[in-house]
């Protein structure tokens, strides 16, 4: 039997000023897949193992055409002609319903482990439009902000989708990021159902401005700049009432010298950046502390890099 086990990073995306076109791996946190060539023309999940404590019997569809993992296997499958079908084992290292962009992951670390299979590998950036139909078949959208940092790494920038264009933004020196995740679920569907389809023309100027403010700043590794910048006055507002405690979290993270923090895709996890892996290790722990004491949940936690690698095949 042939078979590939790929890793594929939880990411951040939103990035605050950058809805549904920013964002960037972590490190030391997602989901591994394992993809074995069988003999039988159908893609099937064999194993489904929890490294998170929180998976529940019904997050991980049977039917592979619901599956995460699985919907871009099967289109793969169908596209390439192969004569042979795909057995998964998943391993979830990142919890369903996060805002850590578990499935993309999943989907991702399908995608790279099967292939690493293939007689003539496909490139990333077809890989890519795999995934995203993973997407569209788990929120409702084929948004490609958690796909792609997940695939090429670095801190993302979706400039356009028809043609695709990304573009690797730079990391301000010393940038320390620091991601904690509430006990509890945001459903992505949902939290993209409940927003509202227009913005004011004041709102869309000041995000744009915000925008640009923060894409400056990195580029010019200026971290005043990003700091001024690291704001969404579009999409938070609407969605912090869905995390227990967000307004107290974000202060925590401020007070504790943080240069921002926002809402992990659609939540409910919120991250942080800060300028060293002391003032890291602070703002941890003070929004650790927050959730515990004003959303009563408890809360995981993790302090990495900017990622700048995506998937890779690991065995
Ligand atoms: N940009 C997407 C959203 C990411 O905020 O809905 C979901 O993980």
């Amino acid at each position: 039997m042939r078979r590939a086990t790929a890793f594929a990073p939880a990411t951040v995306s939103n990035v605050a000023v950058g809805f549904d076109i920013l964002g960037f791996p972590v490190e030391s946190v997602g989901d591994f897949v394992t993809v074995s060539i069988i003999e039988e023309p159908e893609v099937r999940v064999a194993e489904v193992v929890d490294l998170t404590g929180t998976l529940e019997e019904s997050d991980i569809p049977a039917d592979p055409a619901r599956n995460t993992a699985t919907v871009g296997l099967l289109k793969l499958r169908e596209d390439l002609r192969l004569g042979y079908g795909f057995e998964v084992g998943l391993r979830k290292g990142i919890a369903v319903g996060s805002g850590m962009g578990g499935s993309a992951a999943s989907a991702v670390a399908a995608l790279t482990a099967a292939n690493a299979l293939l007689e003539r590998p496909l490139t990333k950036e077809t890989l890519f439009e795999y995934a995203l139909l993973c997407e569209q078949a788990s929120s409702g959208t084929a948004h490609p902000d958690n796909a792609a940092p997940c695939i090429f790494g670095g801190f993302t920038l979706i400039a356009s989708m028809k043609p695709f264009r990304r573009v690797r933004l730079p990391v301000p020196e010393g940038v320390v990021v620091v991601l904690v995740r509430p006990r509890c679920r945001v459903e992505t569907r949902r939290a993209r159902g409940m927003l509202k389809a227009e913005v004011p023309l004041a709102s869309h100027v000041r995000q744009s401005a915000l925008l640009a403010g923060f894409v400056a700043g990195c580029y010019t590794n200026d971290l005043e700049l990003v700091r001024q910048s690291f704001r969404d006055v579009l999409i938070e507002p609407q969605r912090a009432p869905l995390i227990p405690a967000f307004t107290e979290v974000r202060a925590a993270a401020l007070e504790e010298g943080a240069i921002g923090a926002s809402i992990s895709g659609s939540g409910p996890a919120v991250f942080a950046w800060t300028t060293s892996n002391e003032t890291a290790e602070r703002v941890r722990a003070a929004m650790v502390s927050a959730f515990d004491e004003h959303g009563r949940v408890q809360a995981d936690s993790w302090v990495s890099p900017v990622g700048a690698e995506g998937a890779k095949v690991v065995e």
